[in-house]
């Protein structure tokens, strides 16, 4: 299978990193096409072989496609309206939950949450693969995600995720398009690669 990358708004970054990272962004001009199915479950098979905490694999997804109506609505209705506006266009919609405790003694797990990102982002990547983009919200109401889908209180909603093919930028609101062609930027390595202490930036950096 091709995998060539649209390298649409990479990264410009310092140090050459990987291309599959520099071309993973989050747009939110998303075009109304459809996923293919079996791409769709590639990018679970992706979060599925994600390292985990006692390989707990503490991470759930609730998705909907946009032909589903209803569970669509469901998902909709619970971003909050600055990301309604955009995420409505995208053709698959979820929500990303980490489990609270452990399945072997269900005991609290402290890094239930660190694992479902860590699953999240490697569906994000395998989705960049395959010419997807994605776009991680925290920006949903966690209590209306919880009674709306029967999420148990062992599991926390921990954000949602906007899946689809890049759109047109110039199918947004002028102030959305604004946010979309600005640069990109990150703070500098030395701000957050330490040694010996906090604060401290590590030589090599
Ligand atoms: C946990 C998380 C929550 C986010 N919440 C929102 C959101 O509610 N709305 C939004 O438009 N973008 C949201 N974003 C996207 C970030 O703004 C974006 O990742 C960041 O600006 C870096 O841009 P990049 O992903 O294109 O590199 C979120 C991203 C993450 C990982």
């Amino acid at each position: 299978m091709s995998q060539s990358i649209d390298m649409e708004n990479p990264a410009i970054t310092d140090h050459e990193i990987h291309p599959l990272i520099a071309q993973r962004w989050s747009p939110r001009a998303f075009d109304s096409k459809h996923i293919e199915t079996e791409k769709l479950a590639q990018l679970f098979e992706a979060a599925r072989w994600s390292a985990s905490c006692f390989n707990d694999q503490p991470w759930a997804f609730i998705m909907a496609t946009k032909d589903d109506t209803a569970n669509y609505q469901k998902l909709l209705d619970c971003l909050v309206p600055a990301n309604v506006i955009w995420a409505q266009v995208a053709p698959v919609l979820g929500l990303v939950v980490a489990q609270k405790t452990f399945k072997h003694n269900g005991k609290p797990n402290a890094w239930g949450e660190y694992d479902a990102g860590q699953a999240a982002a490697t569906l994000v990547l395998q989705a960049t693969a395959l010419n997807l983009v994605v776009h991680q919200m925290g920006g949903f109401d966690p209590a209306k995600a919880i009674s709306t889908f029967n999420i148990p209180e062992t599991a926390k909603p921990v954000a949602a995720i906007a899946i689809g093919y890049a759109g047109e930028t110039s199918n947004l609101p002028t102030d959305l398009q604004e946010r979309e062609t600005a640069p990109r930027a990150r703070a500098p390595l030395s701000s957050f690669v330490f040694t010996g202490e906090w604060g401290s930036s590590a030589p090599f950096v």
